[in-house]
């Protein structure tokens, strides 16, 4: 092959080109999106959120299709909620304005391009801390009003958060004091979110969200309103999105979802699942296949194999997953492919460049996942 040649075939987009070909022709491993699932989650959010007084602003970092966050917005979201600063740079660009960073930023640089982001959109940020607070209003001098700040409480996730009670308090008034504007309330009750629908979900999704209200009252007390109160996610939205004073949900997962999460929340269903070429076949017992975990987050469990009971995956290497014949010899072969639906999809998207939506059996979209710029936080 000419050096040309091998340019070339390097090169081939697996793009627009692509759109209209059976699935099955995609280059792979290639990650897929069953469109008709995912259509039908959105709808089930939306029909929630529809005539509540609670709304949705949904997750970003799940899915990171700047698309698919233009779909939500179609779909009720009054704006995206994100984790990291280059996300709700990559929103804003795009002409999504009303952008919650559910998550903490540090630092001199990050604070600067924060500033600098609030003077092309009121981009709302979650601080836990007074020293970020006092470094926000020192680098924004004169434009500290800009900054738009809610306070994050820790709904005991163990994660980023003050507790609830007299340091959200302290917090708020240094906020307010320092001359930045407090929207409000947010807190993330992560831990509670894999539990099973039922009766103690309930009760502790409601002791969570008190702890909220509680805050909410206690700056409302003392003179400091609060507008927006932000939490839940996919596991526990209808609970959260319920309880009276919660005005956003920041639920993500349910878009996509996976096989992981799809218990815990079974209104909606998983859509992921990503194409390998079966590389190498022992007769009655083992196919693999090459998808390995650079194309298939093992984080939380193996991936099952799509309609094919007598196969199960039984392990995942860098490049290569083998996959057991359960009830002996299949019919599939060298050359042929299988789809391993993901069992965790915040772990296998970050791995993907694209994703490819397939509506029966043919790709009628090639989605860009965004990526963080090279040398940014
Ligand atoms: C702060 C925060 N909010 C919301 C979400 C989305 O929740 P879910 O994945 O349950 O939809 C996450 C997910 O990790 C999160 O970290």
């Amino acid at each position: 092959m000419s050096d040309g040649a091998i340019a070339a075939a390097n090169s081939c987009p697996q793009g627009a080109s692509i759109v209209g070909a059976d699935f099955r022709k995609l280059e792979t491993p290639a990650l897929l999106v069953d469109l008709a699932a995912m259509e039908r989650n959105l709808a089930t959010m939306e029909a929630f959120f529809r005539h509540r007084r609670a709304k949705l602003r949904p997750h970003f970092k799940n899915h990171r299709v700047l698309a698919l966050a233009d779909r939500q917005m179609a779909a009720g979201a009054v704006g995206l909620t994100c984790a990291r600063l280059w996300q709700a740079e990559a929103l804003v660009r795009h002409g999504i304005k009303n952008v919650l960073i559910a998550n903490e930023i540090a630092g001199e640089a990050m604070i600067r391009r924060f500033v600098e982001l609030s003077h092309a959109a009121p981009i709302i940020v979650a601080v836990d801390n007074p020293r970020t607070v006092d470094d926000m209003a020192l680098i924004a001098g004169e434009a500290r009003g800009l900054l738009n700040v809610v306070v994050d409480i820790d709904l005991r996730l163990n994660r980023c958060g003050v507790l609830p009670g007299k340091p959200v308090l302290e917090l708020a008034r240094r906020i307010v004091n320092n001359g930045l504007r407090l929207r409000g309330l947010m807190g993330y009750e992560g831990h509670l979110q894999p539990l099973p629908p039922g009766p103690a979900k309930e009760h502790s999704v409601s002791e969570a969200m008190k702890a909220l209200a509680d805050a909410r009252e206690q700056l409302e007390d003392a003179g400091i309103p609060v507008e927006i109160v932000s939490c839940g996610g996919t596991g526990d939205f209808a609970i959260a999105g319920s309880y009276p004073g919660v005005t956003e949900i920041q639920a993500g997962s349910y878009l996509l979802m996976d096989t992981w999460y799809a218990p815990a929340a079974p209104q909606f269903e998983p859509t992921l699942s990503v194409l390998a070429t079966v590389l190498s076949k022992t007769e009655g017992k083992r196919l693999v296949v090459d998808a390995g975990v650079k194309a298939v987050s093992g984080e939380r469990g193996l991936p099952s194999v799509k309609d094919q009971p007598g196969l199960r995956v039984k392990a995942l290497h860098a490049e290569h997953a083998p996959i057991e014949m359960l009830e002996g010899d299949t019919p599939v072969g060298v050359g042929d492919t299988l789809e391993l639906r993901v069992h965790y999809h915040d772990g296998t998207i970050n791995l993907h460049d694209r994703m490819f939506g397939v509506r029966e059996g043919i790709v009628e979209e090639v989605f860009t996942i965004e990526r963080r710029p090279v040398g940014i936080e």
